[in-house]
């Protein structure tokens, strides 16, 4: 496999070529095949990109009959015709069904660009400047959402200081601690020296931060800890929106709504760049072209994500979530548990973790090395990396699921 021209000309920064170091070709469901025709089961899914499978043909088919008839691939935030086809199957399909309004915002076509805008948008609706997020956080890489990302790498590769985050334990972090109380406190005490955020920021299942999933009391009492305190509930569902946890979004299952939630990676239907930032309507102060940007709305993104979502709501894909997530549950309870005592495992639909943490510190990574040998693409998460992600395509066989969980127990048996 030649890397020569990566490793010559390409920045030390990239990464993820690392760990899976081939040179891919061609995708086409649950999997990747090399220049050399070799095939790889993709459990890492682009972190949550390629929802519904790689190429998935029902969606490339709208692309192509749209290209074939010359629609209009730029458009900076005109209106266009497949704009207005997402908008209406957004709120038709997802929102109103739901009984949510909400004003919908297209910002750059990455996650980090949706968060930026949100967190605009929130200290200027509350005129406050602090921002709470959460420890464990992962928000996005430029300099606003990565204040409120947690992880040490990251942040020490930004070069300035942070300022207008506070960031508050995560409940799973200190056993018995009530951490709704302690942001209470921090209100309430005049001594806490700790400045009332315009907004608290937090993800429903904490995915780079080690496939922490939050239980729905909690949820429900972080509503109603920002209501209680005029604070603003701003849920970033970048990574487990879109059905990865059994429900389009993530916090359905708790039955509250967000005064303003982020998504991207699926929503672009089959990996294309797309963002979307809603609010509730009164929270839609903007000025015209306050936050601006020439790849917003990407209009080839519209088209399949307009196909994703109708794609998803044909084939019941949150409930084939639901159902695939017990064939998962079941491999953890009766196949990986019993190799070791120092394993644990956690997740929800079909985004799962398993947790090397009480192991060497090396292995996790050796145990990735080898799943990739075995032709598994996945990645680690969490503090220290580890614990494995487990992130497959929605559309998974559930033959195909099973043999990348055999090769996950395979691959912990041959670490241990
Ligand atoms: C929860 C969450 N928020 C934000 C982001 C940033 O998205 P992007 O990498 O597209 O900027 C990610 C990326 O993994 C994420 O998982």
């Amino acid at each position: 496999m030649d890397t020569t021209v990566f490793e010559k000309y390409e920045s030390e920064v990239r990464s993820y070529c690392r760990k899976f170091p081939t040179v891919f070709k061609q995708a086409k469901g649950s999997y990747f095949y090399d220049e050399n025709g070799e095939k790889y089961l993709d459990f890492f899914c682009g972190a949550g990109a390629v929802n519904y499978g790689h190429n998935n043909p029902e969606i490339k088919e709208k692309v192509i009959d749209y290209l074939m008839n010359d629609g209009v691939i730029h458009a900076l935030d005109m209106y266009t015709v497949a704009k207005r086809e997402f908008i209406e199957c957004f709120e038709k399909k997802v929102l109103e069904p739901r009984g949510m309004e909400y004003k919908i915002m297209f910002p750059g076509p990455t996650g980090t660009n949706a968060v930026e805008a949100v967190l605009k948008l929130a200290r200027k609706v509350k005129k406050r400047n602090n921002i709470w997020a959460l420890m464990g956080a992962f928000h996005g890489m430029t300099l606003g959402a990565l204040a409120l990302t947690t992880d040490k790498e990251s942040r020490d590769g930004a070069g300035i200081r942070f300022t207008d985050v506070t960031h508050i334990p995560a409940p799973y972090m200190i056993d018995g601690f009530d951490t709704i109380s302690y942001m209470q406190m921090l209100l309430d005490d005049d001594h806490s020296g700790v400045e009332k955020p315009a907004a608290l920021v937090i993800e429903t299942v904490q995915a780079e931060g080690g496939i922490q999933v939050f239980s729905n009391e909690y949820l429900q009492a972080v509503s109603k800890f920002c209501k209680d305190n005029d604070i603003l509930l701003i849920i970033d569902d970048i990574q487990v929106g879109c059905a990865r946890t059994g429900t389009f979004m993530s916090f359905e299952r708790a039955g509250i709504q967000p005064d303003m939630f982020v998504m991207s990676k699926s929503i672009g239907g089959m990996g294309f760049p797309l963002s979307i930032a809603l609010f509730k309507p009164e929270l839609d102060i903007w000025l015209p072209g306050e936050h601006n940007g020439t790849f917003r709305g990407n209009q080839i993104a519209f088209v399949a994500a307009k196909a994703a979502l109708d794609y998803m709501l044909a084939n019941n894909v949150e409930k084939e979530v639901l159902r695939k997530a017990q064939i998962v549950e079941n491999f953890m309870k009766n196949e990986i548990m019993p190799l070791s005592d120092k394993i644990e495992y956690r997740g929800i639909g079909l985004i799962w973790g398993i947790d090397f943490g009480k192991l060497e510190a090396d292995f996790c990574s050796k145990m990735q090395k080898k799943c990739f040998e075995n032709k598994l693409i996945i990645e680690s998460a969490g503090r220290k990396n580890s614990v494995i992600k487990l992130m497959p395509t929605l559309v998974i066989s559930d033959e195909d699921l099973l043999k990348g969980l055999n090769i996950i127990k395979n691959a912990i048996k041959d670490s241990l």
